[in-house]
Order: structure tokens, then C-alpha cells, then sequence
């Protein structure tokens, strides 16, 4: 199978590193000429959690420099979810006929994509925690995994197919209910990474502030109710997608604040990676992430007032109006009103 990797950054720099060490027919694509000449002279190394790895010499161009002519049957798109979107139409372009696009972003690309684009795009998500501490120099955080799965549900044979290749790589599961896993995902995107960015702060430090569990609440409940809505069945990660107690909206007490303890254990210390974009000045993946829960909630008909408040506010925070700081979280309930 010809892969192209697309986006060597954290994600792509680390999964391109396993498959190429691994003797795997990889091709690589960066942004520019100039990283790609980077990558060509210094190779890749990766280091962390599955050891180390390294690949000597890679096959990297930058992705204009690629034709119709150099067709593969999978292209792994790593890329930040804007370039994703505008890049998806000439990658499928580089094909072979029954090739497959397979986007990893979080929040809601792989669902875009195959709007756009249909049958040739497979739905994907990465579990890995990765980080680039220059180009060609990747650290591998935990020990995740690529899910992935077809948009419209169940298991095919592509399926089957492109997790084994991959899984020479990195490890590579499979679910016949990617929505539902991707959707278990942009809950707690949502709510844990976004809110953590707006206030400046880790779950467990807003957690100690009402405004914290208030807007946490009225966010996650927002997502789920979208979700729910629009005939997704949110896949169980780590907690169960839906809080005990739930009868449309969460009812904080015992049992939901167990729950909130075991998304603690998990999430509660992370610095968001959101908060990281802010902080060099990058674009972020709000609309992807909470600005298309409030899209789609807009259009189903499920009010959406805290999502889409929180969109705005990360717009404002991205142009450099306003910082993030806890005091936003009293700004948004102010910004929503019941
Ligand atoms: N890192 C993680 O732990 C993690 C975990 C789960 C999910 N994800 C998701 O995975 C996606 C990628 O994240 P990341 O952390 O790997 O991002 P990243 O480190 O910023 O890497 C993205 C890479 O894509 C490159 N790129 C941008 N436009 C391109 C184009 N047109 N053609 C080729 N390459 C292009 C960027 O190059 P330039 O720097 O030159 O623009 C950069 O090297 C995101 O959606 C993220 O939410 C990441």
C-alpha cells in the first residue's frame, strides 16, 4: 500500500517516523520546500512512550511538488483542521481510483470531509499525545492509538485493510461507530480543552469556582443534547458519554460528581493545548470544535448559547482583544443567559 503522509508536525512527524523506521512505503508531504529540504537532511527521530525510532532517510517533498501522476491508496492527513479542509480536494486528486483520504483532526473534519467529498474519505481520530520540539524531532506522550471507522457506520473490508498497514506504524483500532467516537471526543474537547484555554487555567483549577462548573456543565450538556439530536450515540471513552442522572440536562449531585472526578483523573492537570495555541499567537481549532456544535445545533433546532458564546470569545481571544484569564468564565455566563 502507497501512503503519503501529510502535515509532519507533532502527529504526522511521530506516526511517519514508526512507519518509516518500520520499513513501511511512505511518502511525506510538508507545507514548504524548505522544511521538506530540512527533513531530507536531518531525518526523523522519535523518542517517548514506545521508544525510540529513527528513519535516516525520508521520502519528503513539499505538497505542491507532487502530480496526479504519484497516486496512492491512502493518504493520512495530519495536518491542523483548516489546511485539512483546504487541501482535502487536491489530496483526493492524488487518488488511485478506490484510494482513501483518512483525516485525523479532532472535533468535526472527518464529518465535513465526507459531506464534501463522500465515500473516498474514512473517518479517523488520533488518541496519540505527540509533540515536535523542532521539525523532524517528535516526542511520543502516551500510549494512544488511531481509531478509525466509515462515517455512515459498520465495518468494511477498507477498514480492515488500512488498520493493518497503519498498525505496522502505530497502533490502529477499529469501531463500527466512528461518529459516536468522535463525538465522545469533541464532548470533552468542548468542555475540558476549551474552557481550561478561556480561563488560563486546568479543569481542576476552575472546577474549584461555580462559574467553572456552570459553564462546564451548560457546555457539555449542549454538546451531548447535539449529539443526541442529531442521531449520534456518543461512544464510551474513558467515562461514560452521558452523566448519570441525565434527563436532558446533567444533575449535579453525587453520582455526576463522581463522574466529574473520573474526567479529573484523566484531564484535570493538563495544561489545553488550545491554551498553547493562544499563547503563540496560532490559530486555534474552535471552529471545529465548539463552533460546530453551535452550527449544528443552530440548525437542528437545540439552543446552543454557551458554544457559541465560547466562539466568539476565542475569536476575540485569537485577534488579541482580550486575554484569557478566569474572569471569562464570568463573561460567558454573563454573555448566555439562562
Ligand atoms: N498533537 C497531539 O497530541 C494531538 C492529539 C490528538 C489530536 N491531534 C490533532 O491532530 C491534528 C494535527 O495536530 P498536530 O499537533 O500534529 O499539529 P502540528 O504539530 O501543528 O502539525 C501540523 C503540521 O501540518 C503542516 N501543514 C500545514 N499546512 C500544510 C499543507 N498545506 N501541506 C502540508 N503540511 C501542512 C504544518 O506545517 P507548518 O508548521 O509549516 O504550517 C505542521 O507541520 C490537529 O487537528 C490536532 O487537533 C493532535
Amino acid at each position: 500500500m502507497r501512503i503519503l503522509i501529510v502535515g509532519i508536525g507533532a502527529s504526522g512527524g511521530t506516526i511517519a517516523t514508526r512507519a518509516v523506521s518500520a520499513g513501511m512505503p511512505i511518502w511525506l508531504a510538508t507545507r514548504t520546500e524548505e522544511s521538506a529540504g530540512v527533513l531530507r537532511s536531518t531525518g526523523l527521530r522519535v523518542s517517548g512512550i514506545g521508544g525510540t525510532a529513527i528513519a535516516g532517510a525520508v521520502q519528503v517533498a513539499a505538497i505542491q511538488e507532487y502530480r496526479e501522476a504519484d497516486k496512492f491508496d491512502l493518504i493520512l492527513l495530519a495536518t491542523k483542521a483548516h489546511d485539512a479542509l483546504e487541501m482535502a480536494p487536491f489530496l483526493a486528486s492524488l487518488l488511485v481510483p478506490g484510494g482513501t483520504l483518512l483525516p485525523i483532526q479532532n472535533g468535526s473534519v472527518s464529518e465535513i470531509l465526507t459531506d464534501r467529498l463522500g465515500r473516498v474519505v474514512l473517518g479517523g481520530l488520533s488518541n496519540l499525545g505527540a509533540t515536535m520540539a523542532k521539525p523532524g524531532i517528535y516526542e511520543q506522550r502516551n500510549a494512544g492509538h488511531l481509531l478509525i471507522g466509515e462515517l455512515a457506520g459498520g465495518l468494511g473490508d477498507r477498514v480492515a485493510k488500512i488498520a493493518r498497514a497503519l498498525s505496522g506504524a502505530i497502533e490502529t483500532r477499529v469501531t463500527p461507530n466512528l461518529r459516536g467516537a468522535v463525538w465522545a471526543k469533541l464532548l470533552l474537547n468542548c468542555s475540558v480543552t476549551t474552557i481550561g484555554a478561556i480561563a488560563a487555567q486546568t479543569m481542576r483549577q476552575y472546577m474549584t469556582s461555580r462559574a467553572g462548573q456552570e459553564v462546564f456543565r451548560r457546555m457539555y450538556d449542549e454538546a451531548l443534547s447535539v449529539a443526541l439530536a442529531s442521531g449520534t450515540q456518543p461512544e464510551r471513552m474513558f467515562v461514560e458519554p452521558i452523566p448519570p442522572g441525565w434527563r436532558g440536562t446533567s444533575i449535579p449531585g453525587g453520582d455526576y460528581d463522581l463522574w466529574i472526578e473520573r474526567i479529573m483523573a484523566s484531564y484535570g492537570d493538563l495544561k489545553p493545548s488550545m491554551l498553547q495555541d493562544f499563547e503563540r499567537g496560532r490559530r486555534t481549532e474552535i471552529d471545529f470544535i465548539n463552533g460546530y456544535v453551535a452550527e449544528l445545533g443552530s440548525q437542528i433546532g437545540i439552543p446552543v448559547a454557551m458554544n457559541a458564546a465560547t466562539t466568539e470569545m476565542a475569536h476575540l481571544i485569537e485577534q488579541g482583544q482580550i486575554q484569557p484569564h478566569p474572569a471569562r468564565l464570568d463573561d460567558l455566563l454573563l454573555a448566555s443567559p439562562r
